[in-house]
């Protein structure tokens, strides 16, 4: 991994560099690049447009790794009140949402984890839409996907994200490829033994690619490496798979001119949008993705 990303990430764990990124002005600026806004209103709005511009939308309820069970029941409630909004405005044939594990209850107890999940699972069906679970470091991957068997009894339709730097994933994307499946490359700093490195990561990205369009399932491609987009390009005409049957995906902010090229091209291509007071470490993953962001940061931070 980059030296600098590996220091982003670590910093993204400091409490103190929390505290003087979080209450710094500048802050403010950068976090709107890539996060819709901190109420649901913001979300809606978002979705509006996005939806209006013919793509489709997957929100994200910032917040992770709560403390306690009265915080994962909050950001419960954020996502039924998220749903019944976008409901209100007829927006949910064109939105899904996206949920932490960590932000319900996860790293408190498995069981809290599912039966909140279970909550945000059952309020998506009322209002015609469904759930992706976001996936986050490895030590949750194996609970994760627990959850996920659980939740899929039910709701058959609920999707997972695998990460294509875990040595592991090809195995899981076999398993799951019957299922909707969010391929993305991997955002956490993670050790050797269980994550490629570089040139491995987008090979495995690859090799999940085959494996999850060769499979009956409905693959989501998120990813903003051009060179990965014109191969599942290139990968879906050979497994004569039509637009509609997979779909691309990107996150709010990044790419948006290729996002509208793709739909245009009549791809169905889904944006990832965040909102919430929360955006800490989200923002902190985002930085250490691209090293034009983190100098854009410092400058503005060093200029306030
Ligand atoms: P990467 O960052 O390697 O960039 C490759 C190339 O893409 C660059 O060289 C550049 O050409 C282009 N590019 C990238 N960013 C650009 C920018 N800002 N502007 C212009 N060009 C740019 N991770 C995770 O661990 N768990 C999860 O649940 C999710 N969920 C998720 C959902 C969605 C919809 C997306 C798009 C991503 C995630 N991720 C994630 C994040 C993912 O793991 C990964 O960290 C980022 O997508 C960055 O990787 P890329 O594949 O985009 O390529």
């Amino acid at each position: 991994m980059h030296p600098l990303r590996t220091l982003i990430l670590a910093a993204a764990g400091n409490d103190a560099i929390r505290r003087l990124v979080a209450t710094a002005p500048v802050s403010r600026d950068v976090v709107r690049r890539f996060v819709a806004g901190e109420r649901t209103a913001d979300a809606v709005r978002v979705t509006r447009e996005i939806a209006a511009s013919g793509r489709w939308v997957t929100l994200d309820h910032l917040g992770e790794d709560v403390a306690d069970e009265a915080q994962a029941d909050q950001n419960v409630r954020a996502y039924t009140e998220l749903l019944d909004a976008l409901h209100a405005e007829g927006l949910t044939a064109r939105a899904e949402v996206s949920v932490k594990l960590t932000a319900v209850g996860q790293k408190l107890d498995e069981r809290l984890a599912l039966d909140n999940a279970s909550r945000v699972c059952a309020a998506a069906e009322q209002c015609g839409t469904t759930v992706t679970l976001d996936m986050e470091d490895h030590t949750t991957t194996e609970s994760t996907l627990r959850v996920l068997r659980e939740l899929r009894r039910t709701w058959p339709s609920t999707g997972a994200v695998l990460q294509s730097y875990l040595r592991r994933t090809l195995a899981d994307c076999e398993a799951l490829a019957g299922s909707r499946v969010r391929l993305v490359k991997g955002a956490y700093a993670e050790p050797e033994p269980v994550a490629f490195d570089g040139r491995e990561v987008d090979l495995n990205y690859v090799r999940c690619v085959n494996a999850l369009l060769s499979g009956d399932g409905y693959p989501m491609f998120a990813t903003h490496d051009p060179r990965l987009v014109r191969i599942v390009a290139e990968r879906a005409r050979w497994y004569d798979r039509r637009p509609g049957t997979y779909e691309y995906q990107m996150l709010f902010g990044v790419r948006q001119d290729e996002q509208r090229r793709l739909a245009r091209e009549g791809e169905t291509v889904r944006v990832y949008v965040p909102y919430g007071s929360q955006w800490y470490g989200y923002l902190m993953r985002r930085l250490a993705e691209r090293p034009a962001n983190t100098t854009f940061f410092a400058r503005a931070l060093v200029s306030h």
